[in-house]
């Protein structure tokens, strides 16, 4: 049996670890290259430890490992020359675009709106919501020059769909994520090209397992660690469980990625338990 992408080149944003890496080896099993690029280095006021360099090579490691080829590049998705650079690079090399993951994001302080500062706001809409426009202008090109339209798929997140309190920057940010999705659908359906955004629920990435969300939702505790975490998550699905595993949003990009979901597009699809019913 063939692979669900066999031939297609995927282009994917915070490939060094947690969904796109997930993201990135799932699809290399089902057939696709990959190019893998991550910012590998700490942001400011972000508050739990980044990617690395060392991530983003195991990443190429297990995609190659898969018996595919990969294409790595280390960039910020704020910087739309250097990710049109990339992906210009990783295209020559590969040979051609099917699919874009516009994956990369970032968590930070929480506050209440009024509250909140304004770097805090700055930085978490230029990298969730305009880090991921600007990857779809870098990689879109070729996939309406490769003639054969494509898909692209945006990760947003419950909170693009439904509000919370303490993370309105994220909330925005993610909702604007769906705005472009369907911009983009509109505009790209023209060339046969899909447009979709995934919706997770908490993921069991270092985005949440780390001290500052255990103390943010635990705050009664002097060290809370992963075990506090779960009865707290558990409250948020309607599904007996915590948190998702990333394999779990994979799938999901996995079949928007290929020709399955050939007529779907314009859709923000929850990965959620159950959250979006609570
Ligand atoms: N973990 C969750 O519970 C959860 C839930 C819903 C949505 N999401 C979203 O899923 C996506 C992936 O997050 P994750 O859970 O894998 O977390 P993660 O922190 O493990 O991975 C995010 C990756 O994005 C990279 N990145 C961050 N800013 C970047 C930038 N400016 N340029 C390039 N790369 C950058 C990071 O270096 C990291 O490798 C994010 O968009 C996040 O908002 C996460």
């Amino acid at each position: 049996m063939t692979g669900r992408v066999e031939g297609k080149v995927a282009f994917i944003t915070g490939a060094a670890r947690g969904q796109g890496r997930s993201h990135a080896v799932r699809l290399a099993q089902e057939g696709a290259d990959i190019i893998a690029v991550d910012v590998c280095k700490q942001l400011d006021n972000v508050p739990f430890p980044m990617s690395t360099p060392e991530d983003l090579a195991t990443t190429a490691d297990l995609v190659k490992a898969e018996g595919r080829r990969v294409f790595t590049a280390e960039v910020d998705v704020r910087d739309y020359a250097a990710l049109k650079t990339a992906v210009d690079s990783g295209v020559e090399q590969l040979g051609r675009l099917d699919v874009i993951v516009a994956n990369a994001g970032i968590g930070n302080e929480g506050g209440q709106l009024l509250d909140l500062e304004e770097n805090l706001w700055d930085d978490m809409i230029d990298v969730n919501l305009g880090g991921v426009w600007k990857t779809v202008k870098a990689g879109a090109p070729h996939l309406i020059a490769g003639g054969r339209g494509g898909s692209i798929v945006l990760t947003s997140s419950v909170g693009g769909l439904k509000a919370y309190p303490n993370v309105g920057h994220y909330v925005a940010a993610k909702h604007g994520v769906v705005g472009l999705m369907r911009t983009f659908a509109v505009e790209l359906g023209q060339h046969s090209i899909r447009v979709n955004s995934v919706h997770p629920t908490h993921v069991n990435t270092p985005m949440v397992m780390n001290e500052g969300t255990y103390k943010l939702f635990r705050p009664d505790l002097e060290n809370p660690g992963p075990a506090d975490l779960e009865p707290i998550c558990r409250m948020f699905h309607t599904l007996p469980i915590p948190w998702v595993e990333p394999v779990d949003i994979s799938n999901a990009v996995l079949y928007l990625a290929s020709d399955e979901s050939r007529f779907v597009t314009g859709v923000p699809l929850p990965i959620d338990a159950g959250s979006m019913l609570k």
